[in-house]
């Protein structure tokens, strides 16, 4: 019986060692230690000994199965530092390691522009209105005194969506709309998209977009208008930079003039950008009509006031000196990514 007990010991021992996993040792529990386990059968089979061999043989039973689950426990507690260690290690991070960057989108170059003009604008007092890009004759025209037969239409070829609906050709709309709606004194800016049936070259696009900008006040004249256009021309292209006023024709305005900007790529010398001229026009702008104050219930007698309408697309060209406008609307990231 002690051989047997012996042999039991040595083999619950062995399968112990050798166990992988916490299933295998719970197996091995219930097969040496449990109710019908191989040491509890031996305490069994002790009625068949002597009463002096008996508390001996109880003695080496219970030190065998006391031995069995100190190994067990040992062995338990060694599998679950071994799996916490193994985990740690798995779930390591490398906090030496560099990061991954992850790249912030930014604004594109003409949304840029815009919000630094808005700013501008904003700063001398202005508001920024909205006005739609589906506009009607009535608004891209009539009001602005230029009727149906009028020839400076051939000026702007308009996309007709049908007849008196049209795809506005200028922000000049949202002026008439802005008068129908606020009273004097008015100082608004509109920035947005305008269409005109234009063939695509490097300066030219059938969607383009402008900034319209107008104020109606009493007393207002056109030192008004070259003061503001002035601070404006020095605060996106510089204080050195030079401005110019040309007379020139719009049936909105009277007088009306075009404005030029010393050449931003060779600061007024003469280069390619400016086809040698030094200069470059940058907005059309003038004193409103009285025509067009009157058609938007606003009497001349009493108020005067100025409008400009800047290209948008021109003062982003100039001023990160791109060659092509088109780069400006392909979307192509390499382009933009550079901004
Ligand atoms: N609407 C004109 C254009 O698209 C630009 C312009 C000229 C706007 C004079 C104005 C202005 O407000 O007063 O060519």
């Amino acid at each position: 019986m002690k051989q047997q007990l012996e042999a039991i010991r040595a083999a619950a021992k062995a399968a112990i060692n050798e166990a992988q996993n916490e299933q295998v040792i719970e197996a091995l529990r219930v097969q040496y230690l449990g109710k019908k386990g191989e040491l509890t059968a031996i305490l069994k089979q002790m009625g068949g000994l002597s009463p002096e061999e008996r508390p001996i043989m109880g003695q080496l039973v219970n030190e065998a199965k006391q031995a069995l689950e100190t190994k067990i426990a040992e062995k338990k507690k060694a599998m679950a530092a071994k799996a916490a260690e193994e985990k740690l290690k798995a779930e390591t991070i490398d906090v030496t390691l560099p990061g991954k960057a992850s790249k912030p989108g930014h604004l594109h170059p003409l949304t840029g522009v815009t919000n630094d003009m808005i700013d501008i604008f904003r700063s001398m007092g202005f508001d920024v209105v909205d006005g739609p890009e589906v506009e009607t004759d009535h608004y891209n025209f009539e009001c602005l005194n230029v009727p149906a037969d009028h020839p400076a239409r051939d000026m702007q070829d308009t996309f007709y969506l049908a007849e008196n609906l049209l795809l506005r050709t200028q922000t000049s709309a949202a002026q008439i709309r802005t008068m129908e709606t606020r009273k004097p004194p008015i100082r608004v800016v509109c920035p947005g998209r305008v269409f005109r049936a234009d063939e695509v070259d490097a300066t030219h696009s059938p969607v383009f977009h402008q900034m319209e900008g107008l104020v109606v006040d009493k007393g207002i004249t056109m030192c008004d208008l070259k003061g503001v256009l002035e601070q404006f021309a020095h605060e996106i292209y510089g204080p050195e930079t030079k401005v110019k006023f040309r007379p020139s024709f719009f049936p909105f305005t009277e007088p009306s003039v075009e404005v030029d900007v010393t050449c931003s790529e060779c600061g007024g010398k003469g280069c390619r950008v400016c086809k040698g001229s030094g200069w470059i026009e940058i907005l059309g702008a003038g004193m409103v009509h009285p025509n067009v104050l009157r058609s938007c219930g606003i009497d001349p007698d009493v108020y005067s006031g100025f409008a400009f309408g800047i290209g948008l697309d021109r003062i982003t060209t100039t001023r990160y000196k791109i060659s092509d406008i088109r780069l400006l609307f392909e979307n192509d990231k390499r382009f933009l990514e550079q901004f």
